[in-house]
């Protein structure tokens, strides 16, 4: 099933591009506007060098973490990718599969095509790979227009036995001109009478809008911090100041993320934001960081400048795409056991041992 010679996430990608109707392909992969944060989301990983530390001791070396009370095989989560019927046939069921062969988290979209119960049901049916924990299952949330139908999708989550609920503040205001193929449709939203934040086609004009008037608040995010005992992670923070007024309303976990280029042209880096939010959390709760993410080098910059997770956006669907569950659960092992290479070679046998010394700039 997967095909010979890859060794890589980027071999996914290759083959995912040929394999993808093209339409569905640059809605993938398309950053928004010119597509420079794309670009720098890659740039910013490839300048930070690495300082090896040799001869270590790697007896009782892991890649383990514990976050939110829950074991994580590697400090790898798959990020909240909408629309993952257009890649596979099974889609989302396809990712929650591979996640838990692999013992790695996921976290379904507001927009995925498999309902959000079903996606918990085959974590549940599914076999957990040989030495893994159980995989993390948290709900990425987008406000509703409504606060009654943003509560269900919540009470929704919480009864189908997710874990954290991950609420996603930068896209609320996102030009989409993709039509979704036949039979892909975000069903978690049938049901509510104006989804907010699908693929509304918007117009010239915003100010004034309806649309303006009901993207959601900080406010949103106190009462949101209100209705659910569940842990609250605020993604798509990139500026200190605002990773301070999360921690002031409520936050128990903050997602420093570009949304992967896809809604403000010009941003920096996802990476190149991390060490500035992580002086500011210190300790407090965990930083996850997405965008870019393609190599266990990769993952090891992002834990030595603060990050406590990395999550990875495209190259699970590219990995869906021309394999299905033994794809993702591929992607999930190259990308740990490149970790695990890192870590050795940096002389690191935890993840606290990833250390900012690890790092020097190259020219
Ligand atoms: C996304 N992303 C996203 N984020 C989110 O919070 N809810 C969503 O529904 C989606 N949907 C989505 C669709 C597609 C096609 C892409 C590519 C991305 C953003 C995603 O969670 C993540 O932040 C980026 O994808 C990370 O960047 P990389 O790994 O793709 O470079």
């Amino acid at each position: 099933q997967i095909p010979p010679g890859i060794r890589a996430l980027a071999d996914y990608e290759r083959l995912a591009a040929d394999l993808m109707p093209p339409a569905s392909w640059t809605y993938l992969q398309d950053g928004t506007g010119d597509g420079l944060t794309v670009a720098q989301n890659r740039i910013a990983f490839d300048r930070i060098g690495l300082l090896p530390r040799i001869l270590p001791d790697l007896r009782n070396a892991t890649t383990q973490l514990d976050l939110f009370g829950q074991r994580h095989a590697a400090p790898i989560l798959l990020a909240p990718v909408a629309y993952q019927r257009i890649a596979h046939p099974d889609g989302e069921l396809a990712t929650i599969r591979a996640a838990t062969a692999m013992g790695c988290g996921m976290i379904l979209s507001t927009l995925a095509s498999v309902t959000l119960e079903e996606t918990a049901a085959a974590r549940a049916a599914a076999a957990p790979g040989l030495g893994a924990p159980p995989a993390a299952l948290w709900f990425q949330l987008y406000m509703q227009e409504g606060r009654a139908d943003t509560l269900t999708l919540v009470r929704r989550a919480e009864a189908a036995g997710y874990e954290a609920v991950v609420l996603t503040v930068d896209a609320s205001i996102k030009r989409t001109a993709f039509a979704l193929p036949p039979g892909v449709e975000a069903v978690n939203l049938r049901g509510i009478a104006r989804p907010a934040h699908t693929s509304q086609v918007l117009g010239p004009i915003l100010f004034g809008t309806p649309l303006a008037q009901t993207t959601p608040r900080w406010e949103d995010l106190s009462w949101l911090r209100g209705e659910t005992r569940l842990p609250l992670l605020v993604k798509g923070v990139m500026a200190p100041d605002d990773a301070r007024l999360a921690i002031e309303h409520g936050a128990d976990g903050l997602i420093v993320s570009n949304h992967g280029g896809r809604v403000l042209d010009g941003m920096p880096a996802a990476i190149d934001c991390l060490a500035a939010i992580a002086a500011i959390v210190g300790e407090r709760m965990p930083i996850l960081v997405d965008g870019g993410i393609r190599r266990g080098t990769d993952v090891v910059k992002a834990l030595a400048l603060g990050a406590t997770a990395v999550l990875l956006g495209r190259p699970q669907v590219h990995a869906l795409a021309v394999a299905g569950v033994a794809g993702v659960a591929h992607a999930l092992l190259m990308l740990r056991s490149e970790l695990e290479l890192a870590m050795a070679q940096l002389g690191c046998t935890t993840l606290a041992d990833i250390t900012p010394d690890r790092l020097t700039p190259l020219r």
